[in-house]
C-alpha cells in the first residue's frame, strides 16, 4: 500500500531555542523567508503526501494559524494535541487513529534536509521492511539516534549513546508500517524519561523485523539552536532563485544573489547575496549580507548584518560595526551608538526593546 500520511512533529519544548521559543514553538521560526515547518509541508506535498497529522503542543493555536487545513500544500490537515512531550514514540501515538490501519512517513519538524522523499518513500514502500529511517555520517553522534549496521543490514539502534559504536546518525524522518503502533505499546520510558522512537525500532528488529536506513548525503540540520537555524537559513537561501523586486538605489551596491520583494526600498548600502528581504521595508546606509534574511515591514538604518536572521516589523538603528550570527524576532526595536565598535552576536525573542552600548 503507498504512503498517503505524514505524522509531523511539532510538540515538544525547543528549550534550546529560548527566548525565541516563548513567544512561538520553533517550527514556525523564519528561515530564508518563510517558517521552518512551510519548507516542510512545500517537501511532503511534492512527495505525494495527501494528509497531514500535526502532532502539536496544548496550545495548538500558532501552528494552526499557519497551517490551516492544509491546502495551500494541496493536502489536508488533522491536528493532535500531545498534551505532555513524553517522547518521539509517545508523539507517534498520537496519531494511532489518524493514521489507522496504513503505512505512513514521520517527520521531525525541526528538521532540514536535501534530499528527495519521494525516493525515501519509494524505497521503503519497494522493500516489504516495517520501518525505514534515513541516516547520515556524522562527526559527533552522541546527540543523535545512532544506527549500527553490518553488510548494509541494520543490526542495532541506540538513543543518545555515551558511547557510539558507530557515526551513523538518525535523520528526522522515518517510514513505518503500522505495526510500530503496537511495537511503542510495549516500550518503557528512556533514562532521560521519553518514550524513544529508536527503542520501538529496536524492539522491532529484536521481533525479527526488518529495517532499512538510507544514508543522506546532502544537508541536513535539526533547529535546535540559533547556530542550526543560522545554517537552515543559508542552506534554504542558496536553494532559491531570488529576484529584486523592490528599489534600489544608484548609490547602492548588489553583488551576488538577492530577493527583495515590493515596496522595499535600499539607498545607500552594500548587499551581498544570498540574501532576501521582504517587503515594505527600508534599508538605509546598511552593509548587508551575505547570509542574511530581513522579514517584511523592518527598518534597517546605519547597521551591518551579516549571517543573520532578522523577523517581520523590526526596526534597527545605529549599529555601525553590527550584528553577526544572531537571530532576532519580530517587532523588536533595536538602537545602538555611532561609537559601537565590536560586532555583536545577539539573540531577541519577539517585542524587545534594546539599546546597545
Ligand atoms: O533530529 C534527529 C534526532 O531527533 C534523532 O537523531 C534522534 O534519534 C531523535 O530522538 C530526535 O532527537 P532530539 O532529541 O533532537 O528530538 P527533539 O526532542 O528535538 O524532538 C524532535 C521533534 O519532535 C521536534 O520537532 C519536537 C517534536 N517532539 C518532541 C518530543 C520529545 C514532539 O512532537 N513530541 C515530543 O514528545
Amino acid at each position: 500500500m503507498a504512503i498517503r500520511k505524514a505524522v509531523i512533529l511539532c510538540a515538544g519544548e525547543g528549550t534550546r531555542l529560548r527566548p525565541l521559543s516563548f513567544c512561538r514553538p520553533k517550527h514556525l521560526m523564519q528561515v530564508a523567508g518563510r517558517p521552518l515547518l512551510g519548507w516542510i509541508l512545500e517537501a511532503l506535498s511534492e512527495a505525494g503526501i495527501e494528509q497531514i497529522g500535526v502532532i502539536t503542543p496544548p496550545d495548538p493555536d500558532a501552528l494552526r494559524e499557519f497551517v490551516e487545513d492544509g491546502k495551500r500544500w494541496g493536502m489536508t490537515a488533522t491536528y493532535l494535541v500531545q498534551p505532555e512531550p513524553l517522547g518521539l514514540a509517545h508523539a507517534l501515538d498520537t496519531a494511532r487513529e489518524f493514521v489507522g490501519d496504513e503505512p505512513l512517513l514521520m517527520y521531525l519538524g525541526d528538521n532540514a534536509l536535501e534530499w528527495s522523499l519521494a525516493q525515501f518513500i519509494k524505497r521503503f514502500e519497494e522493500s516489504q521492511a516495517q520501518a525505514a529511517v534515513l541516516v547520515k555520517q556524522v562527526d559527533d553522534p552522541r546527540q543523535y539516534g545512532v544506527v549500527e549496521m553490518t553488510g548494509g543490514q541494520v543490526m542495532r539502534m541506540v538513543e543518545k549513546p555515551p558511547e557510539p559504536r558507530s557515526n551513523l546518525a538518525i535523520v528526522g524522518v522515518y517510514a513505518f508500517q503500522p505495526v510500530i503502533f503496537d511495537v511503542i505499546e510495549r516500550i518503557a520510558p528512556s533514562a532521560r524519561g521519553e518514550y524513544e522512537i529508536t527503542d520501538a525500532i529496536q524492539r522491532l528488529l529484536e521481533d525479527g523485523g526488518r529495517v532499512i536506513a538510507h544514508e543522506l548525503e546532502g544537508f541536513w540540520e535539526d533547529a535546535g539552536s540559533p547556530a542550526d537555524l543560522l545554517r537552515i537559513n543559508g542552506f534554504y537561501l542558496r536553494q532559491l532563485s531570488l529576484e529584486l523586486r523592490g528599489v534600489v538605489d544608484a548609490a547602492s551596491v548588489v553583488e551576488g544573489p538577492i530577493g527583495l520583494d515590493v515596496g522595499t526600498q535600499v539607498t545607500n548600502s552594500r548587499l551581498s547575496g544570498p540574501s532576501l528581504i521582504g517587503k515594505d521595508s527600508v534599508i538605509a546606509n546598511c552593509t548587508i549580507g551575505p547570509d542574511v534574511t530581513i522579514g517584511s515591514n523592518c527598518h534597517i538604518i546605519n547597521a551591518q548584518l551579516r549571517n543573520c536572521i532578522v523577523e517581520d516589523d523590526t526596526h534597527i538603528e545605529n549599529l555601525p560595526a553590527g550584528l553577526i550570527e544572531s537571530v532576532i524576532g519580530r517587532q523588536v526595536r533595536m538602537t545602538g551608538e555611532e561609537c559601537c565598535s565590536r560586532p555583536r552576536r545577539i539573540v531577541v525573542g519577539d517585542m524587545c526593546c534594546i539599546e546597545v552600548t
